[in-house]
């Protein structure tokens, strides 16, 4: 987690820098921080958000065309001032900004004390900073050399940029498990956290890739090295998204953008994959290895939080379609364990920002086992897509709220085309009813806009219940899954407390939490199912519980019971997740708004999750 930024050019450099901790703040807001080199090097950082850093430097120098800054989200140490990156070394010569872990850095610290060095922060960044001044001062070398024999004495994940007083026109930056992109301009260099804070300046780009040291001085090209010195050729791409994703267009939070912006992302999910007249679908970064999937012996899906139940989701899928069995897995359980995995296995692993610690080492230990690891990820050129043999974008563009929306239903979609397809070269689904199944997700963009015309219903249940302190969310089949997202996004943005169940698993425990100031959402659409829904329905209301139910459009029998109905369009089973998880988004974001909660920025969450 934690977003760095970093200027050095011909431009004043803070005006970039505090702008990109702004796009990056969704990493982290537990401080912030800027270093400017204007003659001597400046270090300004404070508590809280990158807002209150901004009015804190209003009356300090904040001249300079190189700098670095940083917006935490903490892991060692508390979230304070002293905290804070950038960290100056101690003759406050050097300034570093972090992303990361040292995990040996009790003993380079307590090695470093040794040698009479002093530390005002507990963070393990401030060693690193204080090892290179060790190391330039023994060695009497330049920062580039410095860095590298420092970072050569590390152990742990990093994206750094450290600048010195001494090498004014000069950044080094390194990257081992955390992400960094270069941006570089006509005469001048940009490094970032992900490119949003770089796209407004230039579109050129370098994803660095794991132990490289970048060197970029002004006026000289880009220089790569590895960390063990051997020079590397830098790899320029263009960017391809468009600046308007990055902003709020007219809505009051990201979140909220997000949610409405489903039926275009889900459309441009489908783009060119899904052609139902034709009865194609097709996922072109896949393609060498449908063989492989068709033929494994399981598929084993890994990810964390929404991703994880979009990966339940894919479970159904490709076991209803393809029938294929499938394992899902957290990524932060599968890496610890000594899971049973083959040569013909196929791993899926699912991520928005394709940054997740747990689900990029989980894949190191798929692919160590000799597994076939596939991504399906939003970011593109992200560490998890680089780090899979291959894999499928979800294109649903930038998603900033902290609280994932269209990222899930574009997964959603991507695992469904990809049982489908897998089903078709299977031959475990006749033609007519592949074909029925295409024309449905094809008509999935225009059912979703439907959805979000809801007349203000999730608004009014939102202000019935806002002050509940639980929720159950229930659910069966493939709306079990739903259930779990619809709580998950309830509790991370309105910190009200909820939990989701499958709906018969309720008679097993949760039934004992029902009474009149419970809650209970019903994923209650037409299925095989439809009728134990109905059931588990009656046994709340007999113990008083309130019921908000999703139903199918035209339902009369939940109707009846419920307190509160959200209506969904008739379709597919397998298909309903894409639909009754958007007006659970919605719940969730307007008891959040009412309960004056910062949705896009919820307490003590970022946006990937970079560390264990
Ligand atoms: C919840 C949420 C998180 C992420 C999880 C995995 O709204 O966003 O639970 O889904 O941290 O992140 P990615 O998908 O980036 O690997």
């Amino acid at each position: 987690m934690c977003g760095i930024v970093a200027y050095l050019g011909s431009k004043d450099a803070y005006p970039i820098l505090i702008n990109g901790l702004y796009k990056l703040e969704y990493r982290g807001y537990d401080s912030a921080g800027v270093a400017l080199i204007d003659n001597k090097l400046s270090v300004y950082k404070t508590k809280g958000k990158v807002s209150k850093l901004d009015k804190f430097v209003e009356d300090k120098n904040t001249n300079g065309f190189i700098g670095i800054a940083h917006t935490r989200w903490a892991t060692h140490g508390e979230p304070n001032k002293e905290n804070a990156h950038p960290h100056y070394s101690m003759n406050k010569k050097i300034a570093i900004i972090h992303n990361g872990i040292i995990e040996n850095y009790p003993t380079l610290k307590e090695e470093l004390k040794g040698r009479g060095y002093r530390f005002d922060s507990e963070t393990d960044t401030e060693v690193l900073a204080n090892l290179i001044e060790d190391v330039m001062h023994n060695e009497s070398c330049s920062l580039q050399d410095a860095v590298l024999i420092a970072l050569n004495q590390v152990v742990g994940a990093y994206a750094l940029v450290v600048i010195s007083e001494e090498e004014p026109d000069m950044l080094i930056a390194a990257r081992k498990g955390s992400p960094m992109v270069i941006g570089i301009g006509d005469d001048d260099y940009y490094i970032a956290s992900d490119a949003t804070p770089i796209i407004e300046y230039t579109k050129n780009v370098v994803y660095m890739n794991d132990e490289e040291i970048a060197i970029l001085k002004k006026g000289q090209p880009l220089k790569i090295k590895t960390i063990a010195n051997q020079d590397k050729t830098p790899y320029v791409q263009e960017l391809e998204f468009n600046l308007n994703t990055l902003e709020k267009g007219g809505y009051e939070h990201f979140m909220l953008k997000e949610i409405y912006e489903q039926p275009s992302s889900i459309r441009d999910s489908l783009r060119g994959r899904l052609r139902a007249k034709e009865g194609v679908v097709s996922l072109g970064g896949i393609v060498d290895f449908e063989q492989k999937i068709v033929h494994a012996n399981k598929i084993i899906m890994i990810a964390c939080g929404t991703s994880w139940h979009a990966c339940l989701v894919g479970e159904y899928l490709f076991e209803d379609l393809a029938r294929i069995p499938v394992e899902v897995e957290y990524a932060s359980e599968f890496r610890y364990r000594n899971p049973i995995i083959t040569e013909n296995d196929v791993v899926i692993a699912v991520s928005q920002s394709g940054e997740t610690a747990d689900t990029l080492a989980a894949i190191d230990l798929a692919k160590e086992k000799g597994a076939t690891v596939l991504g399906v990820c939003n970011v593109v050129g992200s560490s998890i897509s680089r780090a899979t043999h291959a894999g499928s974008y979800t294109h649903a563009g930038p998603e900033i709220g902290v609280a994932s929306t269209k990222a899930f239903t574009a997964q959603v979609t991507v695992l469904t085309m990809m049982a489908l397809r897998m089903a078709q070269l299977k031959g475990t689904i006749p033609t007519s009813r592949f074909m029925q199944i295409l024309h449905e997700m094809e008509a999935i963009p225009d059912k979703v806009e439907e959805v979000l015309n809801d007349g203000g219903v999730a608004q009014m249940i939102a202000e019935k219940y806002k002050d509940a302190t639980n929720f159950l969310y229930l659910g069966r089949g493939y709306n079990f899954p739903v259930a779990l997202e619809g709580a998950l996004k309830l509790k991370e943005i309105s910190y009200i407390h909820a939990e989701g169940y499958p709906a018969a698993e309720m008679k097993h425990g949760p039934i004992a939490l029902i009474d009149k100031n419970m809650p209970v959402v019903f994923i209650a659409t037409n299925n095989v199912i439809y009728e134990k829904v109905v059931s588990n329905i009656q046994e709340v209301k007999a113990r008083n519980g309130k019921v908000i139910a999703i139903v199918t459009k035209g339902d009369k029998v939940v109707r009846g019971l419920a307190d509160y109905v959200i209506e969904i369009p008739e379709t597919e089973d397998m298909l309903v997740p894409l639909l009754a998880s958007i007006p659970l988004q919605k719940l969730a974001y307007y008891i959040a708004v009412m309960r004056g909660c910062n949705v896009d920025q919820p307490r003590n969450l970022a946006k990937s999750v970079t560390v264990e």
